[in-house]
């Protein structure tokens, strides 16, 4: 049988082995020969990445941070050419011409000035989803579901590779950053940041992210070691899956201890906080943020039960309190408009009277006290204590407990 086999096979004619390497070098060579316009030619059809459609500098530029090799660019020139990188980006990926180049490039340049201009994440995501909707909708060639993964890519891949590794300058574009025209006077900026070089802040108006100062304000803080830490020791950069700051980074950063006792008719509590986990204050960002310390106690064993009087401590600012929740602490930056009232916006503040946000690893005491109905007596109560993290300090709405501790008598 096995013999049958072997002569059949013999009868077909048969190539050499050489043949393949062969033709494969051929081409090879043949493509080193072949002109550029042609390749350009043919790359404007599919998938365009001709010299006219982006300068050399573009090319270059973009090339090094798709191989992650640092850029010998500074951080403002990069963010000028972004929107160029950017349409390189989608043209690699679809079949554009050189017009449609032109004007996607054009589109992002547009959307990029918008989203420089909002103050807040919120606000810049917002500007990015419209941006993206708006290629879509122009852009049929570009497959949807890669314009936001691509220029988040984009993003990242800037961030990663800014000149001289420098990742907290990379940061500190945006992460120091200030509305001008405004003056920090009664508090003084030295009042308000013993820590901060003076030079650093005065004239510049009121810092609404300064994440990058506190960092610098706090080296010899957390554990000695934290000069050595950068933005990214802790945060990956933005577009980053595994980057935004939820609930369960707060609790592994952030600590909450009570301690609860009786002497006659009052009810005296302590609460201690710490920022074990940010070098910079906490809560970092927008100045519009805060953690409050909120104190209730009730008569009984849960929060039915009326609630105790608040006799002494700090108190929650007018606009957060309700029935039981009065006692309290903020740590945050608080800010006034014209009119003297509270408000978390930047933009219609007119003045800034605190910065009692955390420092790193410092423990912070607070004592509040409660009153009982009655001096002696055996009436049971109850403390509920939380430190709870505010994305907008003049509202409950988007709050979220980080920590949570109950006291209960018997
Ligand atoms: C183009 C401006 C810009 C640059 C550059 C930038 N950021 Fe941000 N980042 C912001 C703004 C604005 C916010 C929103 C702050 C807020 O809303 O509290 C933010 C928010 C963040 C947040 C919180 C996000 C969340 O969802 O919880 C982290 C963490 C952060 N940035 C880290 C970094 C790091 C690390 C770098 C450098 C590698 C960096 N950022 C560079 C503008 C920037
Ligand atoms: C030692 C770790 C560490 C370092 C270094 C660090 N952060 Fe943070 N960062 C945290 C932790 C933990 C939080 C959450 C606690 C809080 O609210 O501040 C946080 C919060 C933030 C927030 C607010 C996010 C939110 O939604 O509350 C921003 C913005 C931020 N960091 C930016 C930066 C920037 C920019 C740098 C560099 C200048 C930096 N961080 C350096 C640990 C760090």
């Amino acid at each position: 049988m096995s013999d049958e086999r072997k002569d059949e096979s013999t009868d077909l004619p048969k190539s050499p082995k050489w043949i393949w390497p062969f033709w494969t070098a051929v081409f090879v060579v043949l493509a080193f020969l072949i002109p550029n316009s042609w390749i350009s030619d043919v790359k404007d059809v599919y998938g365009s990445d001709s010299a006219t459609a982006f300068s050399s500098e573009v090319a270059a530029l973009d090339d090094a941070l798709l191989k992650g090799r640092p850029v010998q660019k500074t951080w403002d020139e990069v963010q000028r050419l972004k929107p160029q990188i950017m349409a390189r980006r989608l043209a690699r990926i679809s079949k554009l011409s050189e017009t449609q180049v032109g004007e996607l490039t054009l589109l992002l340049r547009e959307s990029q000035n918008r989203i420089n201009a909002e103050a807040t994440e919120s606000g810049k995501r917002g500007q990015e989803k419209f941006r993206n909707e708006q290629i879509q909708s122009k852009f049929t060639r570009i497959h949807k579901a890669a314009i936001g993964p691509t220029l988040s890519k984009v993003e990242r891949d800037i961030v990663a590779n800014t000149p001289n590794g420098n990742v907290n300058a990379a940061c500190e574009n945006c992460h120091t950053s200030f509305m001008p025209n405004f003056d920090i006077v009664n508090p003084s900026p030295e009042d308000l940041w013993p820590r901060i070089p003076s030079k650093a802040l005065s004239g510049r108006g009121l810092p609404i992210l300064m994440d990058s100062l506190d960092l610098d304000a706090f080296k010899s803080g957390l554990g000695g070691e934290q000069s050595e830490f950068t933005c990214q020791t802790c945060h990956t950069s933005h577009g980053d899956k595994s980057f935004a700051v939820d609930i369960e980074k707060r609790r592994d950063a952030m600590g909450l201890w009570i301690e609860v006792y009786r002497i006659e008719d009052a009810v005296y509590v302590l609460a201690k906080v710490k920022n074990a986990g940010a070098s910079h204050r906490a809560p970092g960002g927008y100045i519009g943020r805060a953690y409050a310390v909120v104190v209730e106690a009730f008569e009984g064993d849960n929060r039915d039960g009326t609630p105790l009087p608040h006799f002494y401590g700090e108190r929650l600012p007018e606009v957060l309190r309700t029935d039981s929740m009065q006692a309290g602490t903020m740590f945050w930056r608080r800010m006034l408009d014209a009119e003297g009232n509270l408000t978390s916006d930047h933009r219609k503040a007119t003045k800034i009277t605190d910065d009692s946000r955390l420092l790193g690893d410092r423990f912070v005491d607070h004592r509040y006290v409660f009153k009982l109905p009655e001096p002696e007596g055996k009436t049971a109560y109850n403390v509920i204590v939380r430190l709870v993290y505010l994305p907008d300090y003049t509202t409950w709405e988007g709050s979220e407990d980080v920590e949570v501790r109950i006291f209960k008598t018997g």
